[in-house]
């Protein structure tokens, strides 16, 4: 087949839905895009190195709370999909979408090395014909400069004639009740044109809204751009909660004012620091990236400074509120409540919590957590805490000290909970102080 030949047989195979997928990483990402491919017709393979992960996804069974095992059974039993650990399978594929881990190193660098291992298990099996696409977030010049010579080195084929690469990025957010997968409009940058029009019929099978851009590399800065804006706004009113606390004026209320603006203004809320597996750590791919051109990235260094100093203000609010009780925080009983980095989801990756119980049990205080999410806490590759979760029940936490609210959990805000608690520290801004249960409870927000 000459070159043009195999993009217009890839285009006839999506067009017509017979078209097959191999997704690489089954987690967070890859797995709901897995079934969203499957449940729009076409036959999905989502490949893991996770052995575990393979066996539970082809017995129907989901470890991600909001997704549900019916939608994967659905998926398995209509043969719409599988999970696999033999990458020898992606010769069968006609598009394979990479959604590995890319984590920052022990200094704060991008570690693509799961990129490139995949890279180099997909070129020794690359065939002609193939769309491949990256998913993970990274730096930009990743897909042109680093992708495609693994892949062509490896595999003797040439990009944009023989194979197709473009980027993606992902944007899922979970636990959202409004947008979800098929819904949030997709960016897609190829590293050639030919490379972006396959990658955009294939996202148009599944996808409401395709969005091409001109190149890969732009559509990988769009989704550093979408969370360095994120981490910068969440600074700066993290920052200006210490100022106005200062003087006695609370950022909630000025939040709440701020917002009636109808335009020019968007409401960013402050909280304990950031968690999550994008916010904390994408921002640092595009700061070590502009330090090879020689630009520094100021905002993204300074938010990142601001944000991770959350806990430690967090801990002296705390410090400081047990002192006006006339305690100490060493042999003070405080319950940390909430170990998910944000509300109703059962993730906890990048938590701030795990800062705040660290923080407070080396200044000598008695920590417990309560997380209904989280009956126990799973080693990390930072914390192993080795804590369970207490009960959630007024009797509890009124056996603390202090209670520090770290999620905004629909189950935290039962303002019965919090009656005859001596103090509480909230930084969510869930529990109410005036008409509340209890008078006797100290509020204190932070
Ligand atoms: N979680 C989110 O909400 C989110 C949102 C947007 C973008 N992202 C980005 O998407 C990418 C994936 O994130 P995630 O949250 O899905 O991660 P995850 O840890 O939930 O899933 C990654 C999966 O890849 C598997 N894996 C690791 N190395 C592999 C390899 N060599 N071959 C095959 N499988 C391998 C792991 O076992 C795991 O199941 C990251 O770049 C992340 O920054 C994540």
């Amino acid at each position: 087949m000459t070159n043009s030949s195999h993009a217009d047989h890839l285009q006839d195979r999506l067009l017509a839905r017979s078209a097959s997928i191999g997704i690489i990483g089954q987690g967070y990402v890859g797995l709901p895009l897995a079934l969203l491919f499957a449940e729009s017709g076409l036959s999905v393979i989502g490949l893991d190195t996770d052995d575990a992960k393979v066996q539970c996804l082809n017995a129907g069974r989901s470890f991600i709370k909001h997704i549900g095992p019916d939608r994967i059974r659905e998926a398995v039993e209509s043969g719409a999909y599988r999970a696999t650990g033999n990458f020898d399978e992606l010769a069968e594929c006609d598009a394979i979408l990479i959604c590995v881990p890319t984590p920052l190193g022990r200094h704060r660098e991008p570690d693509n090395s799961y990129i490139h291992a995949t890279g180099r298990e997909i070129a020794t099996r690359l065939k002609a014909g193939q769309l491949i696409v990256l998913e993970s977030t990274t730096y930009p010049g990743t897909t042109a400069q680093e992708l495609q010579p693994i892949l062509e080195e490896g595999s003797g084929l040439s990009c944009g004639t023989d194979f197709f690469l473009a980027f993606s990025p992902e944007r899922e957010d979970p636990g959202r009740g409004d947008y979800n997968t098929r819904t949030i409009p997709k960016v897609v940058g190829g590293v050639d044109t030919i490379s972006t029009k396959l990658a955009v019929a294939m996202y148009s099978i599944a996808i409401t809204k395709v969005v091409p851009v001109s190149s890969a590399a732009v559509a990988e800065s769009a989704k550093l751009l979408e969370n360095i804006f994120r981490s910068v706004n969440i600074a700066l009113v993290n920052e200006l909660k210490t100022v106005f606390d200062a003087m006695d004026i609370d950022v909630w209320e000025v939040i709440e004012a701020a917002k009636t603006k109808p335009f020019g203004y968007m409401p960013f809320y402050p909280g304990p620091g950031l968690g999550g597996h994008c916010i904390p750590l994408d921002p640092f791919f595009l700061s070590w990236k502009a330090a090879e051109h020689g630009r520094w990235a100021r905002f993204i260094e300074l938010a990142g400074e601001i944000n991770t100093s959350m806990p430690a203000w967090v801990v002296s609010k705390t410090a400081a509120a047990l002192n006006d009780h006339g305690k100490s925080v060493k042999n003070s009983k405080i319950l940390v409540l909430g170990l998910a980095y944000k509300p109703n989801v059962d993730d906890d990756r990048e938590s701030p919590s795990y800062e705040l119980i660290s923080e407070l049990s080396s200044r000598g205080a008695l920590v417990d957590y309560c997380d209904p999410y989280f009956p126990r806490t799973a080693p990390t590759r930072k914390w192993n805490l080795g804590l369970e979760s207490v009960a959630l029940s007024n009797e509890t936490l009124r056996s603390y000290d202090a209670v520090v609210v770290a999620t905004a959990h629909e189950e935290f805000k039962d303002q019965t909970l919090y009656a005859g608690v001596p103090l509480v520290i909230d930084t969510r801004n869930i529990v109410l102080s005036q008409g509340s249960a209890d008078v006797d409870m100290t509020l204190v927000k932070a």
